[in-house]
């Protein structure tokens, strides 16, 4: 049996295939994304939550080849900056990556925040950085929704935000918090490529899991949880109960 409010087994391995899913995409077919299928993406990170239901994120949509050319441009001067920051070997595998898919993908969206919308917001007070913190989880819908529409959605943080927002013409109150290129992606790749070509591996998840303190141990009752979390069982429908046997 389910809990009272669980989701269904079919729409439950939904979420879970669009999180596990879910791929940094670099490389993009140039076939457009419907309008249709782009509002849901844009009407799905508009149902983020947001710290005082604040909603500080906008949404730039670019298909302009010209204006994509500038952002490219600028890309291609951070990563050169960023590039001294590495010794070599990791300098010359930093710039042998592919990091974005500017002028592939048909479409790029940068998604901002806007740091004075709605005035005083409740629940930012002490933590100021809240709003772009929504913008995130509403960049992260979008993603989600991307994946399970078969959209590949790429980010590209390798840009001076100064100069991306005089390219854009963002007020001075709004930020660029993410630079997406969207489109019908050649292959999602079943693992991260950072974590495929040996750059960096996917943390432990049992050593980030901490006990009623930071580094405390699982004592007592969390002893289950923590034999759970070192399984890491990703979903699996129930068998009977709420989900229909599997066929012999
Ligand atoms: C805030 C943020 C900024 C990122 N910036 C870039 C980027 O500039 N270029 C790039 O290729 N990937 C970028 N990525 C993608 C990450 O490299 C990627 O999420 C990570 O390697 C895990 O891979 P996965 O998203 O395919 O699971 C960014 C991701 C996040 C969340």
């Amino acid at each position: 049996m389910s809990p009272e409010f669980a989701l269904s087994p079919e729409q439950r391995r939904g979420v879970y295939a669009a999180i596990y899913g879910r791929r940094d995409v670099r490389h993009f077919r140039p076939d457009p994304v419907p309008p249709s299928v782009l509002a849901r993406l844009l009407d799905a990170a508009h149902h983020a939550p947001s710290v005082g239901f604040m909603q500080p994120w906008d949404f730039i949509l670019i298909a302009d080849r010209a204006l994509r050319a500038r952002v490219h441009e600028l890309f291609l001067a951070e990563r050169a900056r960023a590039a001294e920051t590495f010794p070599e070997p990791r300098r010359s595998q930093y710039l042998a990556y592919k990091l974005e898919g500017i002028l592939d993908a048909p479409l790029n969206v940068c998604v901002t925040c806007d740091l004075a919308r709605g005035g005083v917001v409740l629940g930012r007070r002490s933590m100021p950085d809240t709003d772009v913190y929504s913008a995130c989880l509403a960049i992260q819908n979008f993603w989600l929704a991307a994946r399970a529409e078969g959209v590949g959605v790429g980010w590209v943080s390798i840009l001076c935000p100064d100069q991306l927002s005089a390219l854009l013409g963002l007020p001075p109150t709004v930020v660029p918090v993410a630079y997406l290129c969207v489109g019908y992606p050649e292959a999602f790749a079943d693992r991260p490529l950072l974590e495929a070509t040996g750059w960096r591996e996917r943390l432990s998840l049992d050593r980030l899991v901490h006990y009623e303190r930071w580094g405390g141990t699982p004592t007592g009752d969390w002893a289950a949880v923590a034999a759970a979390v070192c399984e890491r069982a990703p979903f699996e429908p129930p068998r009977g109960g709420d989900c229909a046997p599997s066929p012999a």
